[in-house]
């Protein structure tokens, strides 16, 4: 893990007891709730807490199902009571929703990951009015709404940017800076599909050989990746390269290339983000090398996100971004990650 700007806990004096909301922007606190926090709340060292985790939402996929396993997992191993409710709709109002019962529930803390970054910001403020401490994993919100240090305590999450920067720097190696690449990205506006495309997008622009045949979003989802490589495939047949923001939508492009008897690996490599299990396995011999490249996302944050809440308790220092550092894992590293896959 990696550190940027360091924050630490304000006293209870910034924490005004009001019966109303303080006029700067966000929506109005419930009348009935007592506490208006104006700055970062406070949390109290306690032996044990009432924490809230507001998924994304109900995503299907090796990668969301290990997300959510890990932060119910830590919780309860360290004894905390979870306030879980999955979600079903990938609505983001859905979301808010959620987090507005967490705040109800008045739980001591809440973990958010938040699905769309505009939509999701003011419920981290509400949260902050509240006087609820929040922490952000996985996905990033608006921060010109809901402010590190103000309205979130840290946000915790992989550098989407660097793994986009890591696939490319890895094809321009394996190809010699010849490649026709179709890029599948991930769902609109969300910091992962933003960030994988500037990192890859801008490190093969310097390579006059790497074209971008096309560039669309499948939404993080394999049925749709699939159908979008059938007709892309089709519109853009010199393709050699698919580079998919995520394992899911891999697994798509194989049995969409599959079905149009091409060789998945060999007549068009594949560059993947996540390192599910079933990812690194088709990189291997016994899984058919369909699959040349995937570039690590952890989505085990559950040790590093309750131990960043309980060091904020302590009113230790706190980053304000908690930074994963993802590896590369490819013929010669997935056997020895296998392990650890999920
Ligand atoms: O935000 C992380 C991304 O979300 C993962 O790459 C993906 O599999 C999930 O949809």
């Amino acid at each position: 893990m990696t550190v940027s700007k360091l924050i630490r806990p304000i006293g209870l004096s910034l924490c005004s007891l009001l019966l109303v909301a303080c006029g700067d922007g966000a929506e109005d606190a419930d009348k009935d709730q007592q506490a208006v926090c104006t700055e970062l709340p406070p949390l109290a060292e306690k032996d044990t807490y009432k924490v809230g985790f507001a998924q994304l939402y109900e995503e299907k996929g090796p990668w969301r199902d290990a997300n959510t396993a890990s932060m119910l997992d830590e919780a309860e191993a360290r004894g905390y009571e979870m306030v879980f409710d999955p979600g079903t709709s990938p609505d983001p109002a859905e979301q808010v929703a959620r987090m507005d019962a967490l705040i109800a529930a008045k739980v001591d803390a809440i973990f958010m990951a938040p699905h769309d970054e505009t939509v999701l910001a003011p419920s981290v403020v509400k949260a902050r009015r509240a006087c609820i401490p929040t922490f952000l994993v996985d996905r990033a919100v608006d921060d010109r709404v809901a402010k590190p240090g103000k309205d979130y305590v840290s946000y915790l999450a992989s550098d989407f940017r660097q793994e986009g920067v890591l696939a490319a720097e890895w094809l321009i190696k394996d190809t010699g800076g010849e490649a026709n690449i179709i890029e599948l990205e991930g769902t609109v506006g969300s910091s992962p599909a933003i960030l994988r495309k500037e990192g890859f997008d801008e490190t093969i622009a310097e390579h006059e050989g790497m074209k971008i045949l096309a560039s669309e979003s499948a939404d993080f989802n394999e049925d749709q990746a699939y159908e979008a490589t059938k007709r892309l495939v089709e519109e853009h047949p010199s393709v050699n390269v698919i580079y998919s923001h995520n394992d899911g939508m891999s697994f798509g492009v194989i049995t969409a290339l599959e079905e149009m008897d091409l060789v998945p690996g060999v007549d068009v490599k594949i560059v993947s983000i996540d390192g599910t299990r079933k990812a690194i396995e088709y990189i291997l011999p016994d899984g058919g090398e369909k699959i040349n490249v995937v570039v690590e996302c952890n989505p085990k944050f559950g040790p590093i996100a309750f131990d960043t809440m309980e060091a904020y308790a302590k009113g230790e220092e706190v980053p304000l971004r908690v930074n994963n550092v993802d590896r590369v894992f490819d013929k010669d590293s997935a056997q020895a990650y296998l392990p650890e896959a999920y």
